[in-house]
């Protein structure tokens, strides 16, 4: 099996790739995968990609970085030829840089998308699987979403990526391509770049500095570990049904105030440390995704509960300070 990732250097892309190569001294079980014949990890290099994220398999010889953008057609021409599959990772993922400019939103979620589904058309990909996720379906105050939600999304990240799963889906229904798309809810994990709430309340917090909390603290998100994210994209890339989405959560709700109190209990920190902020634009009360379709079907469960995720989480930007400090320093674009 010879596999092309795009957007292999960014956070759960990276988890992706060491996982299926079997990062030394990494937990590879469950990974229900065949080890890749090769791998390629197609990725542009944005603020967030970091080729340090896959330092642990540099010396994997099937493995070979490209840097380029999935929006050059000639670039992803040459690329993807050799290949069996896709799994598609790369996009701009923040939804608070796509409220202050959408347009690199549009152009590598809707196009870099449109441009990796027409190569792979051309030539003969087996399987593109499509990573998403529940932002798709706006909010929901009660209940969970079942894949056959309408999509609703809120954000110009989420209409982006609402507009990239239709396009997948519709490669399999007009060309018969053999499409499957995930849909996950909030990951969290090493190497997350420290934009995001978790890393940075986290590297905040370790350097003695406060945290910002948005409006009231009581939007609820599922939180689920990267390495399980990784473990239900694979099972999907292996068996799951072509044309289908699944949904891949973790199972543990949370305020923004509940995660905070855990990041501040495991880093030693009090709530003196938080300091309330203007609600974000048009923020997403609440997200829920139901995972009864990929349980049952493909017999996913998440793995890693959330107390020991979270203090392993932490325990990682402790000890991998020379990971996050220069992304940290090096400050917005
Ligand atoms: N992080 C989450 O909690 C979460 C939740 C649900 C879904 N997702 C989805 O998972 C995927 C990966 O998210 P992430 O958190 O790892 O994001 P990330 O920002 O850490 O990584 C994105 C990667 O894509 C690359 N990239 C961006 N634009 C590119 C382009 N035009 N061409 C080639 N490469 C490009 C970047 O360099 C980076 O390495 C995304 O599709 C995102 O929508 C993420």
């Amino acid at each position: 099996m010879r596999i092309l990732v795009t957007g292999g250097a960014g956070f759960i892309g990276s988890e992706y790739v060491r996982m299926l190569l079997g990062v030394p001294g990494g937990d590879a079980s469950g990974v229900p995968v065949e080890d890749p014949a090769a791998l390629t990890v197609l990725d542009k290099l944005t603020y967030s990609g970091n080729l340090a994220n896959l330092a642990p398999v540099r010396d994997d010889p099937r493995l070979r970085f490209v840097r380029g953008d999935i929006c050059d057609t000639a670039l992803v021409d040459e690329v993807v030829p050799g290949h069996d599959v896709i799994v598609h990772f790369a996009a701009e993922s923040h939804v608070d840089r796509s409220i202050t400019g959408a347009a690199p939103f549009v152009t590598t979620n809707v196009l870099g998308t449109q441009t990796l589904l027409d190569a792979a058309l051309r030539h003969g990909i087996s399987r593109f699987v499509h990573v998403s996720t529940d932002e798709v379906y706006g909010s929901i105050d009660s209940g969970s979403w079942t894949e056959d939600w309408p999509l609703a999304p809120n954000s110009p990240y989420s209409a982006s990526k609402a507009g990239s799963d239709l396009l997948a889906l519709s490669y399999h229904r007009t060309h018969g391509l053999d499409v499957v798309v995930t849909r996950c809810s909030n990951n969290y994990g090493p190497y997350q770049f420290p934009e995001k709430v978790v890393p940075l309340f986290v590297t905040n917090l370790l350097d003695g500095g406060t945290v910002p909390l948005y409006g009231d603290g009581g939007n609820v998100r599922d939180w689920l570990h990267v390495h399980d994210h990784c473990r239900g994209v694979a099972m999907v890339q292996e068996k799951g049904r072509a044309g289908e989405v699944y949904h891949i959560g973790g199972g543990t709700e949370l305020t923004n105030r509940q995660l905070t109190e855990r990041l501040l209990a495991a880093c030693g920190a009090g709530w003196d440390r938080v300091v309330p902020v203007t609600d974000r634009k048009g923020h997403d009360r609440r997200y829920s995704l139901d995972i009864g379709k990929i349980s049952s079907e493909l017999g996913y469960a998440p793995s890693i509960d959330l107390d020991r995720g979270l203090a392993e989480t932490v325990r990682w930007y402790r000890d991998n300070r020379a990971w996050w400090e220069p992304l940290k320093t090096a400050g917005p674009e």
